[in-house]
């Protein structure tokens, strides 16, 4: 089966390399060899033995021929941009509904793709009849055990990695002041690895995070996490990092020595969430830094040893979180509107292209 897969997957061409770039970006462009520019990117990635996914708005995959079309022959991992969220699969309590994070399994099955659990335990995008509920502390860890558990086994099997806890910090490295820190305690983190493990011990588990790509007060605390949990037996596996990078606040630096830190812990690293957005209108130099940006987050992974996949959070302009959440801010993504490659597909293509890692883990 997996070989077949394969067969099939090194006939496709890109249903991109016919199209014209959406910008001019002379420099990423120019590095493309004519090979690697009709090859898709996860075939490219696979060469590296690395995965290279994209988040995906289950509607427009519903909707939207085109769309459903490159989700499935550039990328050879998903991650549900909201279906698996708390909201979604439990919006009443007691009450799951994994029909859509179902669907999207299944379309990733079809297409020899691995899917990113995300995420079981956030402080965001909560049911209310859990924020506002009156839970008493042992009433809300038996919710938490129930949700994860339940969650973990229903996907059993079929989920690659696990965001089991996303975002636990703020900027200067202490636990974040959420519904789990403040009525559960720090040991909220360790019980929620294990339950996940318990459910689905071929899962690999991730903690994930942004801003902590680079080293500083945040991503020191998150390497120190994962140092002590699994010092203590916590069945930790990896750290995401997000990689929503904005070029208003130029690009950081660092990145790739601080991959090689929780690389030398032994833990898998990845890129689970890239994006890079700009303060609108975008411009040719906009783009061509925006396309340093999504390369130098692809290029420390490429070089992390236990780097294993390496995700866009959404592949086109036409459907990103960014012009929602950041005021005046936008265009982050690898395609535009019309799903034109911008100078960032292309910069990953070049660094894809012609690459090889001498060693990588499963
Ligand atoms: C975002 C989605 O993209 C939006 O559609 C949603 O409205 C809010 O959440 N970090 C994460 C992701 O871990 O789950 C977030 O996704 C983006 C930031």
């Amino acid at each position: 089966m997996k070989v077949l897969r394969l067969v099939t997957a090194a006939a496709v061409t890109s249903t991109l390399a016919l199209l014209p770039l959406a910008t001019a970006g002379p420099a990423a462009g120019a590095e493309a060899s004519a090979a690697a520019r009709d090859r898709p990117l996860r075939q490219l990635a696979a060469d590296d033995r690395l995965r290279v996914g994209t988040a995906v708005d289950t509607t427009a995959l519903a909707e939207d021929a085109p769309y459903r079309r490159i989700a499935g022959s550039e990328f050879s991992s998903v991650t549900p941009e909201n279906v698996m969220k708390w909201e979604v699969i439990e919006p009443r309590r007691g009450e799951y509904d994994y029909a859509e994070a179902d669907r999207l399994v299944r379309f990733a099955e079809r297409h020899g793709q691995k899917v990113r659990g995300h995420v079981l335990v956030w402080h965001s995008q909560l049911p209310s009849w859990l924020t506002e509920g009156d839970f008493t502390k042992e009433e809300l860890r038996e919710i938490l055990r129930r949700h994860v558990t339940d969650t973990v086994r229903h996907f059993k099997g079929r989920i690659w990695h696990w965001d089991v806890v996303n975002e636990a910090f703020n900027e200067d490295g202490t636990l974040r002041d959420s519904i789990w820190l403040r009525e559960l305690g720090p040991g909220y983190i360790a019980d929620a690895f294990r339950w996940a493990h318990e459910a689905d011990p071929r899962a690999k588990l991730f903690y994930n995070d942004y801003n902590i790509e680079w080293a500083g007060p945040k991503s020191d605390a998150v390497l120190d996490l994962v140092r002590t949990l699994r010092a203590e037996g916590v069945p930790v596996d990896g750290v995401g990092f997000q990689g929503h990078l904005g070029i208003q606040y130029g690009l950081p630096g660092g990145v790739a020595a601080n991959f090689q830190r929780f690389d030398a812990l032994g833990v898998q690293t990845a890129v689970t969430e890239a994006d890079v957005r700009m303060v609108m209108p975008a411009d040719d130099e906009k783009l061509r830094t925006q396309a340093e940006g999504y390369r130098l987050l692809l290029d420390a992974c490429l070089r992390a040893r236990h780097c294993v996949s390496f995700t866009v959070w959404g592949f086109t302009d036409k459907y990103s979180w960014v012009p929602d959440t950041f005021e005046g801010e936008g265009a982050a993504n690898i395609l535009d509107e019309t799903y034109r490659p911008k100078p960032a597909y292309r910069a990953l293509q070049a660094a894809l292209a012609g690459r090889a890692r001498p060693t990588t883990s499963g």
